[in-house]
């Protein structure tokens, strides 16, 4: 029996998805990115070598393994021709790589009306990645965004007419240059036809290749407290990373999932604004933003940095359905010699363990902690739980303890070699 494996952030991103993804694929036969667009970032280390993925999946790396962009994506064809050419430069060929025909294409009016509302908003600032992944799906929403099928066919100017009525539009309220029709048109249908040979209806595909028995591989971006509907909104991503967000991203129904694994740091970070509850600034979060490298792949913002957040971990598990946790970036917490983890948080006086929807309460949180002993060993020579050092065993087991979900993959390093397995996926 072939297996459908999701892996979904389960924090504000950048939790180790594509080194997961990476590690996972090498026994599935598909990998497929179901959401977002190249304002993800996923660092994917082996053979002393470092690569970064924004749009394409992380199962890029092997011939064998198809890479979808599915449905539920925005896609820079620009950026895509980019990523590609780049692979293609370090020896991959790409030949095993497909777009949806369904996922939605987004163009440099996208961007800047990102950068637009961004300064508009001033105190307001969501801190986006500005890649138009907020415009991209507004269009979508509003029935005006333009699809592969349509960016690579005929129907291209028509579509283009329709959507410039209500762009121009929105541009002008901006103060921003009008755009000409036939200039756009011209430049976009030469990316179009390189993008063609790449777009297909990956829906069958997909659905085709479950009946035949083959491993799915579903790869998030972002994280669930990113996440439109559970994210601590408005200061969220515009789609949806989580669980549920895979069946509308890729076209494969729900009773075909069979696991999703939750990756989630040994703490927390976050960058762009908005409320974090277990965030502290002193000299060890400098210690765990140095050692952990915990600067953004793609804006190169400092991560704002936090200890581990059981309550987010636990809401986490809820809405995403995990089965198993990756438990990533272990390693940094070497040396630290007290650690803190968050088992609840106080409300006017109130111990509560759910995250509330309203900001102003989540912003008047405060976190109640419990702490444990840490570790001095390094441990990223470590290849199994046994060997790992016991006050590193003892947080572990204590997270486990806490979210009932068993920790099934430790991360103690970038490199792919650096990852111990407790429990097999595949
Ligand atoms: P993603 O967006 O979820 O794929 O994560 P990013 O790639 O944006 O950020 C994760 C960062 O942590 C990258 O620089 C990875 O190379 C690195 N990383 C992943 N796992 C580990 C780990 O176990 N230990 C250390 N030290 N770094 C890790
Ligand atoms: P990966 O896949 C971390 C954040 C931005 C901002 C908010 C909205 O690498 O984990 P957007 O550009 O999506 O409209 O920005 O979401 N954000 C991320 N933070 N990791 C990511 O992706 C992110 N993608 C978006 O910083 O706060
Ligand atoms: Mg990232």
């Amino acid at each position: 029996m072939g297996k459908c494996v999701v892996v979904v952030g389960t924090q504000w991103g950048d939790e180790g998805k594509g080194k997961i993804t990476n590690y996972l694929s090498k026994k599935a036969d598909f990998v497929v990115r179901y959401q977002g667009g190249n304002n993800a970032g996923h660092t994917i280390k082996f053979n002393n070598n470092t690569y970064k993925l924004q749009l394409i999946p992380s199962g890029i790396f092997n011939k064998n393994i198809i890479n979808i962009l599915g449905n539920g994506m925005v896609i820079n064809p620009k950026h895509f021709l980019m990523e590609v050419d780049n692979l293609k430069q370090l020896g991959f060929d790409c030949n095993n790589l497909f777009i949806s025909d369904r996922a939605q294409v987004l163009f440099d009016y996208h961007i800047t009306l990102d950068g637009v509302k961004e300064k508009k908003l001033k105190d307001g600032l969501i801190g986006t990645t500005k890649k138009g992944i907020g415009p991209a799906y507004t269009d979508k929403i509003a029935r005006i965004g333009i699809r592969m099928t349509d960016f690579t066919s005929d129907n291209f100017y028509e579509s283009l007419q329709k959507t410039l009525l209500f762009k121009n539009e929105e541009l002008s309220l901006y103060d921003e240059q009008q755009i000409d029709i036939n200039k756009f048109y011209n430049e976009y249908k030469e990316i179009a036809k390189k993008i063609k040979p790449y777009v297909i209806d990956t829906i069958t595909l997909l659905n085709n290749e479950i009946k035949n028995n083959k491993n799915i591989l579903f790869e998030g971006a972002q994280g669930a407290l990113l996440d439109i509907d559970f994210g601590s909104y408005p200061f969220v991503t515009s789609s949806n990373p989580s669980g549920g967000g895979v069946c509308i991203g890729s076209g494969v129904g729900p009773t075909n999932i069979n696991e999703v694994i939750g990756i989630c740091k040994a703490y927390s970070t976050r960058v762009g604004s908005g409320v974090f509850p277990t965030e502290f600034e002193n000299e060890t979060a400098n210690y765990i933003r140095e050692t952990g490298h915990e600067y953004g792949t793609v804006t190169k913002r400092p991560r704002r940095i936090g200890w581990l957040d059981t309550v987010i971990l636990n809401y986490s598990k809820m809405i995403n359905g995990l089965t198993g946790i990756s438990l990533m970036l272990l390693d940094v917490l070497s040396g630290i010699k007290t650690l803190k983890i968050c088992t609840s948080y106080s409300l006017n006086g109130k111990e509560i363990h759910t995250v509330p929807a309203n900001i102003n309460d989540l912003e008047k949180c405060i976190p109640i902690y419990e702490e444990l002993p840490g570790w001095t060993e390094d441990i990223t020579k470590c290849k199994t739980f046994e060997e790992l050092p016991q006050n590193a065993k003892n947080y572990i087991n204590r997270i486990e303890q806490i979210t009932s979900i068993p920790i099934v993959i430790v991360s103690v390093g970038p490199d792919e070699t650096e990852t111990i397995i407790r429990t097999q996926i595949f």
